[in-house]
Parts: structure tokens; sequence; C-alpha cells
């Protein structure tokens, strides 16, 4: 990687050489083709920015685009995702826009330009408008439109106010306000510095923080045609993570690194696009950390290059970007999730451990399975069915003669103190005779179909046959669902909804006639690196039409929107907090779902995979996520699916799932020992509920990751910025699981800290390096970070039972004595209780010997009572324990000091002292 000085000199390099250049700007009209060796000469490989992303071009071809054509100085072999340093790239002059006019007002500028020279794509835009609006001091939003017309933009992002735009807007009072455009037309928006490019000039622009370090800056090559748009820029470091849905490691390398991103039934593997669709990267700068959203609903390209540099390359819609100034990286996520949207509250219920197979074929098998946890004693909150509940496969029918009783099943379910999910696919079979099969009817009577071109619903084929989809973006869609959810609801009382397939996934590739290849929408001038090179491959036509616009506009917004309206008709329905999980993805997606990782296989690898896969969606605000424990396809053994299980177990969502082409793989499935192992982790995960539930809350409320990476909470220490074999739950647990076969032992790096085993409470003696750790087959290894007091209760089998059970703290000391921690508490299922103040938030702080609790909102009645206090890390043993002011029994091993009969209520301030008597 470059310095940063270096990077500075070549930046101003190129920034010099366009303004000379733009002296010397042709006339508009003229267009030029031919290429001026000078500004071939770029400065090394790293630079080049692809001028012809369809192929490898011959040097004529590429020559007509006005572009260079050379050889790579150092030739290199593909990096992983396929990419080579490209022969044909943009000269340094290449001016496809110029600069018109530019203006401010206050939190506004905008810059505005014309077409000077053709892109090789059909179509361009002729007047651009380039807007840069401060959204909030800490977020810059730019879009660039086509000055003359409209064209699609993402609808849905909830919190879309600007604070500079329109009339009336009240940008809150800031010293610098866009006024004093002055020298250089420099603009303070909050934390950014923007520069804009002067009337005659090439059109660029540059943003900066207000304390100088260069953050992006626009460079090599700007298209806006008007199914290819594409802008480079400059990164401020090789350092970056998020670019999903994608299998792979956290940071994204920059060394020539191509993520596709279109939603796509594809199960999991690097290098292809995945069931989401998540434009957003976190990188570090020389300041701290800052983040980017190119909000894009048509399929992207993102390239990362040495540079390091980064190209959006997106086939339709605007630019429409989003800048988070951080610059803690935790800033930069809540940043990012006030802006897309926070996550929905789970029920509390949602955290226990599920369980699924596609195959149970029977009530009475699947009731089967949870009787076999239950002689294991291993807990489980949530059963599921897949679709083999339904009657020929379609959607909110049961079948009564071949699956048996759902309508008892589900009230069993919940007689055991447990919940019900179902799947709910979106195709909707239209094979049904017609007047049996409500789903279809009512929607052909609301006209609620993607339609064909014709103007007849769309037909192409899933699980029930032939099928058609309900088209969200219909302001009527929403009440459609709910009434078709409703009355299904009312035979089978369901908790909750699977909503899969929903990318949309077709197994007749665009429609049972296919698609139209001559239909721009179809087969465009360009497709992004997807898999395939189709877009419709496995899904539905991109000429398909809904109320918003195209298919091939709305495509992966579909799983969103459907998340969106399953989820707002389970809550109409039930009245309470529900759980959807949704395969497909977007931006925004945690507001209304959870997410699971899809069709993943019963191997090592995969399990592996499953944590980045989780960690990513925990930082695009997808907090609750999980893979399928044991693997999808493929029978797991023995081996791998007890350790997963231990993994599985501190997933944010823990859901074990398999295909009906696989041998069952519940946890009762492999004998005596390994259910042993896994009622041992899953009773392990239920003590400490209370404190992942805490995590969610504050996720709810700041958008905070509840699983998170070790760089996120260790972003100064460099050995962390790959980890992906370990993962934190917030600030005060690190589990480091076993992924490998055969293995007694792991190791485990530890951030230069105080760190604990969470059962023995013994020190880790070294940290700040890589330690083994002893892993016998029935154990994964949690640590607590000293400095954290992390609320637990008793486990129960299921959390109905947990939740009246006694409360626990755990108090791991740091080297100073001291620990904090909060716990959120409600009822686990109402409705807003956070926003109607029926909760409770307790704050603990532990200094000089003393526990104190101080709870600061109390709106909740339920239980409360705390039984035991343990405390990690005292040197010596007290010679007497109070709890408030009066001596209770205790006992101390080692370091670690504990106090069974506490019996105070958290509701009320209480301390506990350790020490001398006095
Ligand atoms: C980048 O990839 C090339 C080709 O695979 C490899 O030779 C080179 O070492 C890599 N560079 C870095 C910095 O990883
Ligand atoms: C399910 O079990 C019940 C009670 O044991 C039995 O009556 C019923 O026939 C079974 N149903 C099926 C479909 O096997
Ligand atoms: C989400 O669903 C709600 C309730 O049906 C609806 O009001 C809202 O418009 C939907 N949001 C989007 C983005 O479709
Ligand atoms: C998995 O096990 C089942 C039942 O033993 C068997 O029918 C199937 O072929 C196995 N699948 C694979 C991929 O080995
Ligand atoms: C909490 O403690 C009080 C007083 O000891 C007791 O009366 C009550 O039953 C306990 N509640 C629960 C849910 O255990
Ligand atoms: C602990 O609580 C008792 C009883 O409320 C009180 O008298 C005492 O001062 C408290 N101790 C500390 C150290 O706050
Ligand atoms: C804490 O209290 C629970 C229930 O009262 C008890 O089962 C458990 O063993 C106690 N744990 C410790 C570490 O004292």
């Amino acid at each position: 990687m470059s310095s940063l000085s270096d990077l500075l000199m070549v930046r101003l390099c190129l920034l010099l050489w366009l303004l000379v250049k733009s002296v010397a700007a042709p006339d508009p009209a003229v267009v030029t083709m031919t290429v001026d060796d000078a500004a071939c000469d770029i400065g090394g490989d790293d630079w080049r920015f692809d001028c012809f992303p369809q192929g490898t071009p011959a040097q004529t071809e590429c020559e007509a685009r006005g572009c260079c054509w050379r050889p790579p100085l150092k030739p290199r072999p593909p990096s992983p995702s396929g990419l080579t340093v490209p022969e044909c790239y943009f000269p340094l002059d290449y001016q496809s826009y110029r600069t018109q006019a530019v203006s401010s007002s206050r939190g506004h500028g905008q810059v505005k330009a014309t077409l000077t020279k053709g892109s090789p794509y059909p179509r361009d835009v002729r007047n651009i408008q380039a807007d840069f609006f401060a959204h909030s001091t800490n977020v810059l939003n730019i879009q660039i439109r086509d000055a003359d017309r409209e064209r699609w933009e993402v609808p849905l992002l909830h919190n879309r106010r600007h604070c500079g735009r329109g009339q009336g807007s009240a940008w809150p009072g800031h010293a610098h306000s866009g006024h004093e455009m002055g020298a250089g037309n420099v603009l303070t928006f909050g934390d950014f510095l923007v520069t804009l490019s002067k009337p005659g000039q090439p059109f660029w622009f540059q943003v900066a923080r207000t304390t100088g370090e260069i953050l992006i800056e626009s460079t090599g090559g700007f298209i806006y045609s008007d199914q290819l748009l594409q802008l480079s820029t400059t990164l401020a470091s090789s350092l970056l993570y998020g670019l999903g849905e994608r299998r792979g490691g956290l940071a994204v390398s920059a060394n020539w690194t191509r993520v596709a991103l279109w939603n796509r039934d594809h199960h999991p593997k690097e290098n292809t696009n995945l069931y989401g669709t998540h434009p957003f990267y976190i990188a570090r700068d020389a300041r701290g950390w800052h983040g980017v959203l190119f909000l894009s609903s048509n399929a992207l390209d993102v390239i990362v290059q040495p540079a390091p540099a980064l190209t959006w390359r997106t086939i339709g819609g605007i630019f429409d970007i989003y800048l988070f100034s951080g610059p803690e990286i935790w800033a930069v996520t809540r940043q990012y999730t006030e802006v897309v949207g926070r996550p929905f509250m789970p029920p509390y219920w949602a955290l226990g451990f599920h369980l699924c197979w596609q195959r149970y074929g029977t009530a009475n098998n699947t009731r089967a399975t949870m009787d076999r946890l239950r002689k294991f004693g291993i807990p489980q909150d949530v059963q599921w069915n897949d679709i083999d509940y339904a009657k020929g496969a379609r959607v909110f029918t049961t079948d009564t003669e071949k699956f048996g009783n759902q309508v008892g099943l589900a009230g069993e379910i919940h007689s055991r103190g447990m919940h019900y999910i179902i799947m709910v696919d979106c195709g909707i079979s239209n094979n049904a005779t017609p007047g049996t099969y409500q789903p279809y009817d009512l929607g052909r009577q609301m006209e609620i179909f993607i339609k064909d071109l014709d103007g007849q619903p769309l037909v192409g084929r899933v699980w029930p046959g032939t099928t058609v989809w309900p088209d969200f973006t219909n302001g009527q869609s929403g009440r459609y669902w709910r009434k078709i959810a409703g009355d299904f609801h009312k035979k089978v009382a369901f908790d909750g909804a699977w909503v899969d397939m929903n990318e949309i996934s077709s197994f007749a590739d665009g429609s049972v006639h296919g698609c139209d290849e001559k239909n721009p929408l179809d087969v465009p001038p360009y497709i992004p690196g997807i898999a395939d090179r189709e877009l419709y491959k496995h899904s539905i036509c991109h000429h398909g039409r809904h109320a918003a616009s195209s298919h091939y506009n709305v495509h992966s917004l579909y799983g969103l929107l459907e998340a969106n309206a399953t989820y707002h008709a389970m809550l109409s329905i039930r009245g309470k907090r529900t759980l959807v999980i949704s395969r497909s993805s977007f931006v925004g997606q945690g507001q209304v779902s959870g997410h699971w990782s899809g069709d993943n296989s019963g191997t090592w690898h995969d399990m592996h995979m499953s944590i980045p896969a989780m960690l990513q969606m925990n930082l695009f605000g997808v907090p609750f996520t999980g893979s399928d424990i044991c693997g999808f396809f493929l029978n797991a053994t023995e081996e791998l699916c007890t350790r997963w299980h231990q993994l599985g177990a501190f997933y944010v969502f823990s859901r074990n799932h398999n295909s009906d082409t696989c041998r069952p793989q519940d946890p009762g499935q492999f004998g005596p020992a390994s259910a042993a192992s896994t009622r041992k982790a899953l009773l392990t995960r239920y003590t400490l509920l209370p404190y992942l539930y805490t995590l969610l809350f504050y996720s709810h409320v700041y958008g905070d990751p509840v699983a998170r990476p070790l760089f996120f909470q260790y972003p100064d220490d460099s050995r962390t910025q790959d980890i992906d074999r370990q993962f934190m739950w917030g600030p005060a647990l690190l589990f480091s699981p076993i992924l490998e076969p055969k293995q007694t032992s792991v190791l485990a790096y530890f951030p230069r800290d105080v760190w604990f085993d969470f059962y023995s409470g013994r020190r880790v003696p070294r940290s700040g390096q890589v330690v083994r750790l002893p892993a016998q087959y029935d154990v994964i290894n949690v640590h607590v970070r000293g400095g954290s007091v992390v609320p637990m209760q008793s486990p129960g089998l299921t959390t109905t039972v947990s939740r009246e059970l006694p409360f626990w703290l755990l108090v791991a000391l740091d080297d100073d004595g001291e620990a904090k921690g909060q716990l959120y508490v409600d009822d686990g299922e109402s409705l807003d209780t956070y926003e109607r103040g029926l909760y409770n938030m307790v704050k603990f702080e532990t200094q000089k010997n003393t526990l104190w609790s101080k709870p600061e909102f109390i709106g909740y009645h339920g239980n409360m009572n705390l039984s035991n206090v343990t405390v990690f890390g005292l040197q010596d043993m007290p010679t007497d324990v109070q709890v408030n002011g009066e001596s209770v029994i205790y006992q101390f091993y080692d370091t670690v000091l504990y106090i069974p009969q506490v019996k105070v209520s958290l509701a009320k301030p209480f301390n506990v002292t350790w020490g001398g008597s006095e």
C-alpha cells in the first residue's frame, strides 16, 4: 500500500492535469477519439480504471472509446474474483461532462454539467445535476440526476428528508453553512469539506473531513448513460469492510476485487452475488473511520483496486451516495442505521433455539422431534415447518391429509410455551381450480400480481408448479397480504414467518415463456459480473411490470418489500411482536426482518464462513442473523454437527435447518454425547439471554452491531483486522469455536485487555497475542472481558420458563477493579415497549470493591429478582461480603467470588461490597 502522502501527490497531479487540460477543452459538439500519449501515462497499473468492462477488447475497439490500450506494466494472474489489470483504461484527461454552473445555499451545493463526450453505451444523459446535501452534520448525501427527466430512484429509505433541501427546511444553525463558496469552490457541511469543479472544468468533486483528510474524490472516467452508470473514487486507505451480501473474509481485498451485487437464489459461494444487496462499506482513513453507501437497487459491480480506489458501476437509476463521517467505527454504524433504518425489536422468544427440517412431512414427525429434544433436556423455543405443511406447496393452505393436524400442532407448540414459524413463499400458485385458492383469486380480483407486457400476470414456476407473484410496490399489497395471512392465521396460529425464494427465485428462467432477448431490460448493453452473466436466470423477466417500475429496477428490493408487508401483517394479526426471517435482503432490511445465510452445506468450510456472514449483516444493521446449523445441504457428520451446535448456540439467530434430501440432523439425532454437548452450549446461551436481549435493544435504538468482529471492538489493533474465526457479543463476550475436525484445542487471539474464561473465571495469562485453548468435545471457549458486568438468568428449556427464573450478575473486573454494564428488560412481546416506557433499564457500576445498581428507568413490573452475583478477578479473599450493608454468605475459589443469596430486586437500587468489614 502506498503511503498517504504518495497518494496525495498522485491525486494532486491528476487534478492539476485535469485543470490544465480543461482550459483547452474541446467544443462539446466535437467528439474527439484520439488519445494523447501523455494522458495514458497514469502512474502505474494500480490507477487504471477499466474502460471496457464487458470483456477483452481489441486495441481498435478500445481506442474507439477514446481510451488507452496498453498491456499492463506488470502482468499478473487474475484475482480470485477474476479481475486483471485492465488493458483498456481511461486516460487522465477523459472528460465526459463539463461543469456549467455551480451554486450553493444553506446545507446544499449544486453543480450542473453537460455531456462533452458520448460514452460507448446507448442513451447518454445530456445534462446532469449533482446535488450535495447536508443530511445532518455527520451525513452527506450526493445525488447526481438527469437534469431534464426523472429516472428510477430507490424509494424506501424512511429518513429521506434532507436538512438543506426544499423550502422552509431547517438545518440546525451551523457556523459554516454553504454560503461562502470562496476560492476553489469549497463548501463546509458539518464534518465535511466538499470541493466542487468550477464552470468550464471537467465535472469533478472531492469530499474531505473538515480536518483535511480526503475521504473520496471522483476520478477515472465518469459515465452516465441510461443503462450504465459509473463513478470511480479514490479511497482513503485499502482497509475496508462491508460490500455484501458476500461470502468470504471480512475485509474486502483492494487487490483487484470485484463484488457483484444482485439478489439471486444462489447457494453461498465465494466470488459470486448472493441473496442480498448492501452496497455499503466502512473504511479507515487517516483520522478514523468513515462509511459510504451507494444506494442502488439495480445490478451493480463494485471494483476495488490497489491505488486504492473504488468503482461503482450500476445499470440503472441515479447516483445516490451517502457519506458517514464516523470518526469512531461505532459512530459509522450508528450514522448508517440512522439513515437506512434501525433494526426491529425481536420478541424475547426469538432469542431461543429454533429447529426446522424440510422433510418432517407430518405434524406427528414434527412433534416427535420436539419430544426428542425434550428427552435430552435441550432447550428449544421455536419449532418451524417448511413448505411441506402446505397442500401442493401452496402457501396459506394446510395439507390435512398428508401432513395431518397442523392446527393441533400449533396449539401444542403453544401449550409447551413455545412458538411456531412457517414458511411463506411469495410465489402464488395460479393453477388451482378457480374458487378454491383465495390467495390467487383475491390477488386477481385486486390486480395485485406483477404483470407481463400484455397486462396479464407474469407466470413462472416454483414449488407449487406455475406461479405468479404479488407486486409489493402496489399500494394495495399490504392489505392483500394481511387478508390472506390473517385468514390462514385464524386456522393455524403461527407466530412468525419465514419469507423465502424472494430474490425473486423462479425455476423457469424469466417466465414459462422465457424473456424477450431484444428488450434492453431483459438483456441490457452491459451486465455486471453476476452469476451466469444473465439478469433473469433463475428469476423472472426484468421487463415485468410493478406499480412502481419495471422488475429491472425493483428486483433487488423485492425481498425487503415482501418482508415489510409480512412484518406489518403479522403485527396487526397478532397484536404482538413477531419474527420474520428473509432470505433476500436489501439496505434497511433490519427494520423488518432478520436473515439467514441461505442454502449452505454441511461442511467445515461452510461452518467457518457462517461467522463472517453473520458479522457482515450486523455491520449492515441486520443483526438478527445466523446460518443453518449443521448445514442445509449434505449430511453432516456427528462431529461437525456437534461442533456446529456449539458455534450456532451463539449466532444471534440460532436455528438448525436441513434439506429434504438429507438425513435428520436435529440435536437429538447423534446420541447422548452429542446431545449433552449441545445441551450444554444452548444452556449457556439461555443463561446469557438477558445480555443478548440488552444488546438487541441497543441495536434497535442505536443500530449497534450485536455480534461483532474483533476489529469493531479493537479497531486500533491491526491484528484483529482479518479475524473471522472468533467473534464477540457486544463489548463483553468473546467466542472462539472449533472450526476444524479432530481438534481438542483452538488458537485464539486475545486483544490487549483483561480476559477471563467464562466458565471458570480463570484469567487468560497473556493478551495481545494468540493463545492455545483446550476445547474438548463438549466445549466452546467463551471469554468475558474484564471491565464488564454481564446480566444473566437461570436457564430453562424455553424462554417462557427462563424469564421467570432469577437473574444473575457476572462482574468481570479490569485491572483497576472496575466494571460496567446494563440490563434492558420488558415483557418480551408487547409492541413499542421502549417507545411507550414499558421497560426497565438498569445500569451497573463497580468501583473500589463495590457493585452499585442504578435503575435508570422502571416501567415494567415483571420478574426482576436477582439471586446471585459472581465476581471475577479479585486478588484476595474478602473477609466480609455485604448486600445493602448486611453481611451475606459467600464462597471464594482462587480469584472468583460467588455470592449465592443476594435476594434483591433489580428494580431497586442496591449495592454489594466485598473486602474488609469496614
Ligand atoms: C495481489 O495479487 C497478486 C496476484 O494474485 C499477487 O501476486 C500479489 O502478491 C497480491 N498483492 C497483495 C498486496 O496481496
Ligand atoms: C398422528 O398421531 C395421532 C395420535 O398418535 C394419530 O391418531 C394420527 O393418525 C397420526 N397421524 C398421522 C398422519 O400419522
Ligand atoms: C411497509 O408496510 C407498511 C404497512 O403495510 C406500509 O405502510 C409501508 O409503506 C411499507 N413500506 C414500504 C417501503 O413498502
Ligand atoms: C444423506 O443421507 C441420506 C440418508 O442416509 C441418503 O439417502 C443421502 O443420499 C445422503 N446424501 C448425501 C449427499 O450423501
Ligand atoms: C421474587 O422474589 C420475591 C421475594 O423473594 C418473591 O415473592 C417472588 O415470588 C419472586 N418472583 C419470581 C418471579 O421468582
Ligand atoms: C449500600 O447500601 C446501604 C443500604 O442502602 C447503604 O447504607 C450504604 O451506604 C451503601 N454503600 C455504598 C458503598 O454505597
Ligand atoms: C446462581 O443461582 C442459581 C439459582 O438460584 C443457582 O442454580 C446457581 O448455581 C447459582 N450460581 C452460582 C455460580 O452461584
